[in-house]
């Protein structure tokens, strides 16, 4: 390990079939008023809405609702939930949902008491609160981001045709996430192996840089491995219990800045994948795949010895007498082969997006600089060209 950090997660999870049992305790440490968050309507479809309105009710809370958060959340709704949150005079803002939820409430959070246009403080500004923070809870019903147990809140501005992400320090993860794996068995299967594909991109991001022997390697190879392992079992079987819970472990620990201590991260696959969902709203986790191989075939001759150790210790790879070169491509090979089996998309034309939305797509990408080659704007649009 060569870098300084300092580590510290503040979010208790409460995991497994009876967690959201944990509200009983979570609960009576805020306020009366709740501002309850979700997102299109599964949570009324599926039954949690209503577990966990009974519990509020017990815990005897006065619930105001801000419902219809919508995937890839807008400014404009943001905007909406700060007039909420402050007619309510929220104590708590418990969100139930997705990455997007959750994203949603934590940008709320932050707002309520802030005096400032939160978009170009939070968005454009990278700037930390300065004002109160509403505690946000989280119940998790889709797996994926990792935004249960971090700070991030990914943000789209429609007018600025900008989806950005925020990632804010403790004080703005959520107090409490809620994981029931169980909750996540009516997610749509084209989400759910959008979620697998975001977990295995976050842990990807964070390996492809570096070249000391950091823990945060090895970390990430074992979550690699088991994320491949049980998403092979959770798409012949989706009910699998043993299979959903350890994606849902696993995408929390992908995400929640342990494997990331001590390195630099790269972040490009993210910041291409955004740039195409701000011109398209396309899902998360396929925007990623639908520029992942052409992002590492640009990205692979200048890391090399990674993409050679990821295919030997990921994807089992026989280095046996073959140049590095060699083995670092048969990884990506694998790689390719098996997100085609899981019905990951695998071009931005099928995403919905036009040679005629390029030059946008390239003004939106921001470019990062912690990997092993930094991209320039030229760079991207090749990128971006491979990906149609
Ligand atoms: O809105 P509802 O009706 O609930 O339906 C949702 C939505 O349509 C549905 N869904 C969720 N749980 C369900 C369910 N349907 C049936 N049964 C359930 N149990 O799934 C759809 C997608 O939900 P969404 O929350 O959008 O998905 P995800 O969790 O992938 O979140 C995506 C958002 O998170 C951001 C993404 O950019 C995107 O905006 N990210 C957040 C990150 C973070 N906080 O660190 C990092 C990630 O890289 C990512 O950028
Ligand atoms: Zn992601």
């Amino acid at each position: 390990m060569i870098g300084n950090f300092t580590y510290c997660n503040p979010t208790k999870l409460y995991f497994g079939k009876d967690a959201l049992e944990g509200l009983k305790e979570e609960l009576p440490k805020y306020g009366k008023n709740v501002l309850l968050v979700y997102g299109g309507g599964s949570i009324k479809k599926n039954g949690i809405y209503d577990a966990v309105v009974a519990l509020l009710k017990a815990c005897r809370k006065e619930i105001f609702e801000d419902g219809g958060v919508m995937p890839n959340p807008s400014y404009a709704k943001v905007c909406e939930g700060i007039e909420r949150a402050r007619a309510a005079k929220a104590d708590l803002i418990l969100a139930v949902g997705g990455g997007s939820v959750c994203d949603y409430a934590k940008a709320v959070s932050v707002s309520v008491h802030c005096e400032e246009d939160a978009w170009e403080k939070y968005f454009i500004r990278f700037e930390e609160p300065s004002c109160e923070i509403i505690p946000v809870g989280c119940v998790l019903t889709m797996v994926g981001t990792g935004s249960e147990m971090n700070g991030g809140s990914v943000i789209t501005n429609h007018a600025q045709k900008l989806k950005i992400g925020h990632v804010f320090g403790e004080e703005v993860f959520p107090k409490f996430s809620i994981l029931n794996p169980e909750f996540t068995y009516t997610v749509p299967r084209y989400q759910m192996v959008s979620g697998i594909y975001d977990i295995m991109s976050h842990i990807l991001e964070q390996y492809f840089s570096g070249t000391d022997d950091n823990t945060s390697d090895y970390l990430s190879e074992g979550l690699l491995r088991s994320l491949i392992r049980s998403a092979d079992i959770a798409i012949e079987n989706p009910l699998d219990y043993e299979a959903r819970s350890n994606i849902m472990w696993t995408a929390t620990w992908a995400l929640n800045t342990l494997i990331a201590k001590g390195k630099t991260t790269d972040w490009m696959v993210h910041m291409l994948g955004q740039a195409v969902a701000a011109h398209t709203d396309a899902t998360h986790g396929m925007t990623l795949a639908a520029v992942t191989v052409p992002y590492y075939n640009f990205l692979l001759p200048y890391g090399t010895a990674k993409f050679a150790r990821y295919a030997e210790n990921v994807w089992g790879v026989d280095p046996a007498g073959k140049p590095q070169e060699e083995v670092a491509r048969e990884g990506l090979r694998r790689m390719q082969a098996w997100m085609q089996k899981l019905g990951l998309v695998m071009n931005i034309t099928d995403l919905g997006a036009t040679r005629e939305m390029l030059d946008g797509m390239v003004k939106s990408t921001l470019i990062m600089d912690g990997g092993y080659k930094v991209m320039d704007e030229n760079d991207v649009r090749n990128v971006l060209l491979q990906s149609f």
